[in-house]
């Protein structure tokens, strides 16, 4: 029975082959970080006032100018599109329906053309490739397509050690091998609902967004995937992308206040509070802990956060800490995967049910009160 974003994780694991699920859920190392997103959210306390009139509750945020239906949004994740049939297209829509903001990931397998065409209001978030004339070239494509936010993840500067992905046979691209036949066939449901459909629509999926043309396919026994020379990256990099690029500009992956007061000063929208899921550096921050201190630096900037956030009440401590807007991952993503649209809308909706029922028991009317009223117990 599914009653809760973790409900899909469970789901997601009976329907994906092996590869790809410890692909989704899996993170780097020891795990210690996406383990201590959860702890960090665990150990804030919430403390309620009462009989305060709490009729006609409204989960309405504001976020770098716009209006949406709720405080959270679905976060960027590479190759979607072959976790669920039309992945991105169907996260795409579905927050379009819902009135929450979608990032279409970089690592996607959709054009990002097409996306923007299912949902006007997406983001795209870029991987900044290594080379200055395609980090042109990219940022030109995303305007001409007409994106108006752009987010560049910065927390990418070389390749995680992904011992689990090792571990489960998953690489980008993945590689036919014997094994490979054998965790696919052993999942028929997704074999004839999601690789074979997608197969007959598109043939073989690529990369279609790492540059301005695509890139490698997702299943092959020779190509490898172009990952760029990236470790040189710097804010000048990011400082020539905001001369190009007139939309809104936000920065994600960033855990010191330090790269929060860069970004700030360099004339960044927003930055996203995130590491990666615990998929980047083990060991990181958590973007909870790290987003008092980098709060006190924003200065215009919209603060967001990501990693962990799996209940209602974990979104308004983070509203309660400072911040403007949550990103949520892996549990949208099982939700696509499991049952498309549907199954992705029901759980848009039990997060903002969640929401709805945690502002009336905590005696407020919107999400935006959150962070005026003393939610928060000190210690
Ligand atoms: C399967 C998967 C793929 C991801 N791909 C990307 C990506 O392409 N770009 C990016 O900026 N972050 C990527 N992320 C990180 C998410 O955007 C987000 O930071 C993270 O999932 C939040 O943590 P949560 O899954 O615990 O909610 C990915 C995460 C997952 C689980």
């Amino acid at each position: 029975m599914i009653l809760n974003l973790d409900d899909y994780e469970i789901a997601a694991r009976r329907r994906l082959p092996r590869p790809l699920f410890q692909y989704v859920a899996g993170a780097s190392e020891t795990s210690a970080a996406r383990e201590d997103n959860r702890a960090a959210l665990d150990e804030l306390k919430l403390v309620p006032r009462v009989l305060r009139g709490v009729e006609g509750r409204t989960l309405r945020q504001r976020l770098l100018g716009e209006e949406w239906a709720a405080p959270f949004g679905i976060a960027p994740m590479g190759i979607s599109a072959l976790m669920a049939f039309d992945g991105d297209n169907v996260a795409a829509r579905v927050a379009d329906r819902e009135g929450i903001p979608y990032v279409l990931s970089g690592s996607s397998l959709t054009c990002l053309e097409e996306v923007i065409e299912t949902n006007p209001r997406a983001w795209f978030q870029a991987y900044v490739p290594g080379e200055e004339d395609r980090i042109e070239a990219l940022v030109q494509r995303v305007a001409e397509a007409g994106y108006r936010t752009l987010v560049l993840t910065a927390d990418t500067a070389v390749l995680a050690n992904r011992e689990n992905n090792l571990r489960a046979g998953f690489s980008t691209p993945l590689r036919f091998t014997p094994r490979m036949f054998w965790d696919f066939g052993i999942k028929p449901r997704w074999l004839f609902t999601t690789f074979l459909p997608t197969l007959r629509r598109q043939g073989m999926p690529h990369f279609e967004n790492s540059y301005a043309q695509r890139g490698a396919p997702i299943v092959s026994r020779q190509a490898a995937r172009d990952f760029g020379r990236k470790d040189h990256l710097n804010w000048d990099h990011v400082c020539r992308i905001r001369d190009q690029w007139k939309g809104k500009l936000v920065v994600k992956g960033v855990l010191s206040h330090l790269d929060v007061a860069v970004a700030r000063d360099i004339g960044c929208d927003g930055v996203v509070l995130s590491n990666h899921g615990g998929r980047q550096l083990d060991h990181a921050i958590s973007a909870i802990r790290a987003l008092p201190q980098a709060k006190a630096e924003a200065g215009h900037m919209a603060i967001m956060v990501d990693g962990g956030i799996r209940r209602g009440t974990d979104v308004v401590k983070a509203l309660a800490l400072g911040a403007d807007f949550v990103f949520i991952g892996r549990p949208f993503l099982y939700a696509s995967t499991i049952g498309g649209e549907r199954s992705l809308e029901g759980a848009v909706q039990i997060m903002k049910n969640e929401i709805y029922r945690d502002l009336g028991l905590l005696g407020l009317r919107s999400s935006g009160e959150t962070s005026s009223a003393p939610v928060l117990h000190p210690n």
